[in-house]
C-alpha cells in the first residue's frame, strides 16, 4: 500500500504518515531511529542490531521526512546526520498507534477457538506428503498454530519413530521421562498415565517451568476396548468461564496455582503458575490444568478460596462437557500434536484385553513457528 503523506509533528519528535487508503498512524522518532535498517544499525549479514538504545540520543528528532515514490519514506535524523529509508509496507505492518481495548483474555488474530463441532474438520496431513512437500508441511504447521491441534497419518510405526515427526519441525525437549516415553499399562507405574484408567483432560507437565509447549503422541498399537483420545480447546473453555462469570476468570488468571511431581526417584518438580496465564497486555498466553499434579494452592487469599474453587470447578465442568471435546481413536501410524499451553488432552479408560501402545515426546512451539515461517519464506522466494 503506497504512502501518500509524511508530516513532522511535535517538533520532529514524531511523524504522522498517511497511506493511500486513508490509514493514518504516528511513529516516534526514537522508535524509527531504533528500527532503522541502514548498515550502521543492522548487520547486513544476519539482520541483528549493531547499536544499543544508549547509542541513540534521548532527544533524537526528525529533521525531515519525505515520501519517495509511494513505497519508501526517507528520514533524516538529528543529532547526528543519519539519513535512511523505510519501506511503506514494513511500517504499515508495524503500526502501533492504536489503543488495546480488548477485555482480559483476548487471543491473537492467528488463533481460531473451537469446540466439539470441530470434530469433522480436524487438520490432518499424511506423513509422506509432509516429508516430500514443503507447502503441505508448512500448511500443517500453520494449522497447529491456529487450532493448537493437528493429526498426521501414515507415520512410520517403529519404536522411536515419533522423533522423525518431531524432526520435521523442531527439536525434542528431553525430560526425566527421557527423549520419549511409552504410554501403556504398566505394573507399579510411576505415573497414572501408564495405567488403563481414564484420564481427565489435562495439559502435560504443568509442574515444569518452562512447561513443554508441544506434545506429540504417536500410536503404535491400539486393539483395546476404549482408550479413545479426546482434546479440548482450553482457550475456548477459559472464554466460556469469562462469559459466564468474569470474576471467576479473574480469579483463575489472577492467582498462581501450584503443581508438583515427585513420583519417581531423583525427581522433585514444582511450579507456581496460574491456571489461566495472561500476558501484561491481557493476551491469553497459556492454560495449565491437571488434576493429577495440582498441588495445594497456597497463593489464593483465604477470602477468595471459596470462589477460586467455584471457578476451578466450573472450568473442570466445561473441560468435561462433551460439547467442547473432539474425540477420536488413534490407529497405528497416526500421530497427534497438541499445543500444550492451550489444548487439553484426555483418554478414556480401556480394558485389559488387547494392547494400547502410544509413545509421546515433547517439543516447543518456537521451533515449530520458526520452521513454518522459514518454509513459507523459501516457498515465496521460489515462486517469485
Ligand atoms: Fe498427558
Amino acid at each position: 500500500m503506497p504512502l501518500t503523506t509524511a508530516e513532522l509533528i511535535d517538533d520532529g519528535a514524531a511523524v504522522a504518515l498517511t497511506w493511500d487508503d486513508g490509514t493514518r498512524a504516528r511513529f516516534h522518532a526514537i522508535w524509527l531511529r531504533d528500527n532503522a535498517g541502514d548498515p550502521g544499525t543492522r548487520s547486513a549479514d544476519n539482520g541483528q542490531r549493531l547499536i544499543t538504545v544508549l547509542d541513540i540520543s534521548a532527544d533524537v528528532r526528525l529533521k525531515n521526512a519525505a515520501v519517495t515514490g509511494g513505497n519508501a519514506l526517507d528520514m533524516h535524523f538529528a543529532p547526528g546526520d543519519l539519513r535512511t529509508t523505510y519501506d511503506a509496507d514494513w511500517l504499515r505492518e508495524r503500526i502501533y498507534d492504536h489503543s488495546i481495548d480488548e477485555p482480559q483474555g483476548w487471543v491473537s488474530s492467528g488463533i481460531t477457538l473451537w469446540d466439539g463441532t470441530f470434530q469433522d474438520r480436524v487438520p490432518s496431513v499424511r506423513y509422506h506428503d509432509a516429508t516430500t512437500n514443503a507447502s503441505m508441511l508448512a500448511g500443517w504447521l500453520r494449522t497447529v498454530e491456529q487450532y493448537g491441534f493437528a493429526v498426521m497419518t501414515g507415520c512410520p510405526v517403529e519404536s522411536g519413530d515419533l522423533l522423525k515427526v518431531t524432526g520435521l519441525f523442531g527439536f525434542v525437549r528431553e525430560t526425566n521421562y527421557g527423549k520419549w516415553f511409552d504410554v501403556r499399562a504398566e505394573v507399579n507405574p510411576n505415573n497414572l498415565a501408564y495405567t488403563n484408567l481414564g484420564l481427565q483432560a489435562h495439559t502435560d507437565n504443568p509442574y515444569r517451568d518452562p512447561v513443554p509447549t508441544l506434545q506429540i503422541l504417536a500410536c503404535l498399537e491400539n486393539t483395546v476396548e476404549g482408550g479413545e483420545s479426546m482434546v479440548v480447546d482450553g482457550f475456548a473453555v477459559a472464554r466460556r468461564v469469562r462469559e459466564e462469570n468474569p470474576g471467576w476468570f479473574d480469579l483463575l488468571a489472577g492467582h498462581p496455582a501450584r503443581f508438583s511431581y515427585d513420583g519417581s526417584a531423583g525427581t522433585c518438580l514444582q511450579s507456581k503458575r496460574p491456571m489461566i496465564e495472561l500476558g501484561p497486555d491481557g493476551e491469553m498466553i497459556a492454560i495449565r490444568f491437571n488434576n493429577r499434579s495440582a498441588a495445594a494452592f497456597t497463593d489464593v487469599p483465604y477470602d477468595d478460596m471459596t470462589d477460586y474453587y467455584a471457578a476451578y470447578r466450573r472450568f473442570a465442568e466445561l473441560v468435561e462437557d462433551p460439547a467442547m471435546a473432539v474425540t477420536f481413536k488413534l490407529a497405528p501410524g497416526e500421530t497427534f500434536i497438541v499445543d500444550n499451553t492451550r489444548v487439553l488432552h484426555a483418554r478414556t479408560a480401556f480394558s485389559g484385553t488387547g494392547q494400547r501402545w502410544l509413545q509421546g515426546c515433547y517439543a516447543d512451539k518456537d521451533g515449530l513457528r520458526s520452521t513454518r515461517k522459514s518454509l513459507e519464506t523459501q516457498l515465496r522466494e521460489a515462486a517469485a
